[in-house]
């Protein structure tokens, strides 16, 4: 946790806006990694969420949709691991089966609802390769109706590539912007901005090149948000970790991804941010939750900033995998995910160990929902 996090909130720098929002941003952004919790990404647009389904041969529809984000909404205990949902303009207007707002539902288990703003990555006119995220018009009066719906944070997702040639200076900038710009908006609002440029790991690039291409998105970002006034107090980053291309040859060990992300960070990112929920970008669940644990491990007590998780697939894919679409599959499935989630929270304390694996499943297949054994171990 930041010093400046720290501190009353009466004493941090609050000029810019009313002390009252000010004040309720930095409590929403504490109460998102308090207790070493962190945040579960459920808000793949319908086109995202329908090709995973499709893939398991779930029916791509809107009942299927909100049948699967039911599921993960409902699963018990999910709020001992998980702070904040990320919720899809569709599901944060639906309902549970029996006439529940799913807002209640998260709220109900001591989570807080947030929603992605976005509208997607969309390909940049001019810059062959690259894309730009978009979303920004009418995102005022879009976020003073989600804060109405309950949402107390909010995404916004930017992609950028790794190729020959790029990512430009030019896509760099023009993401960074409307980051920017989502942010202050978010924050005038009364909406915790998470703030997240994805650099994406699909190409045969090297950790170093991650590295350095991080950086530099990091930097511009962050001048990008000073010059848009955007409270750092009151803000989440959301980055990737620093990883080897998928394709690259050299794939570093879970100690080497540790170094290079928080050496990547430390030069990048001011004290002042209270947070940094990692993204999982592809990874698997279990390397996600071993290289956020190694990153707490060696540097936790030397850090400004909480090292936590907004994971969607590494949380929820086991989960997916198994319900299938199938109802007789709801329990198994909400055990999936509640055991990922806990892992996480483990991996916030570099508590994570391998033997989880197993010895969760061992918890998760006893047939109740999440033993009370596995719930009093994180
Ligand atoms: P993944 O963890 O699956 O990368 O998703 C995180 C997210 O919110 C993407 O925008």
């Amino acid at each position: 946790m930041s010093e400046m996090a720290l501190l009353p909130h009466s004493k941090v720098c609050v000029q810019r806006r009313p002390d009252m929002i000010s004040h309720e941003l930095i409590c929403t952004a504490r109460a998102l990694f308090a207790d070493d919790k962190g945040l579960l990404a459920m808000d793949e647009s319908n086109p995202t969420c329908n090709k995973r389904f499709a893939a398991l041969g779930i029916p791509q529809t809107v009942e299927a949709r909100r049948a699967y984000r039911e599921l993960i909404v409902t699963t018990p205990s999910l709020g001992d691991c998980i702070s904040g949902v990320i919720l899809y303009d569709e599901t944060i207007h639906q309902l549970k089966d029996d006439g529940t707002p799913f807002v209640k539902v998260i709220t109900d288990a001591g989570i807080i609802p947030g929603i992605k703003v976005d509208t997607g990555a969309m390909n940049m006119a001019g810059y062959p390769g690259e894309k730009i995220t978009e979303g920004l018009d009418g995102l005022r009066d879009r976020l003073k109706e989600y804060f109405e719906m309950g949402a107390r944070f909010a995404k916004w997702r930017a992609v950028i590539a790794i190729g020959d040639g790029i990512p430009s200076q030019g896509c760099i900038e023009a993401n960074a912007q409307a980051l920017a710009r989502y942010a202050a908006l978010c924050q005038e609002a009364g909406l915790v901005p998470v703030v997240e440029p994805e650099v994406l790991m699909e190409g045969e690039h090297t950790l170093g090149r991650c590295c350095e291409v991080t950086e530099k998105v990091l930097r511009t970002v962050f001048d990008r948000l000073y010059k848009q006034r955007v409270m750092l107090e009151g803000m989440i980053l959301k980055p990737n970790m620093v990883l080897p291309g998928l394709a690259c040859p050299k794939q570093e060990t879970v100690d080497e991804v540790a170094d290079a992300t928080v050496q990547c960070l430390l030069r990048a990112v001011p004290a002042a941010v209270p947070a940094i929920a990692f993204l999982s970008g592809g990874q698997s669940g279990e390397l996600a939750s071993a290289r956020l644990n190694a990153m707490n491990a060696r540097f936790k007590l030397r850090l400004p900033w909480a090292l936590a998780f907004s994971f969607a697939r590494a949380i929820q894919q086991p989960a997916l995998e198994i319900w299938r679409g199938e109802k007789a599959n709801l329990l198994p499935a909400q055990r999936a995910l509640y055991h990922r989630a806990r892992c996480n929270r483990a991996a916030r304390r570099g508590a994570y160990d391998a033997a989880m694996e197993t010895n969760g499943s061992e918890c998760n297949s006893s047939g109740g929902l999440p033993a009370k054994s596995c719930v009093s171990t994180v």
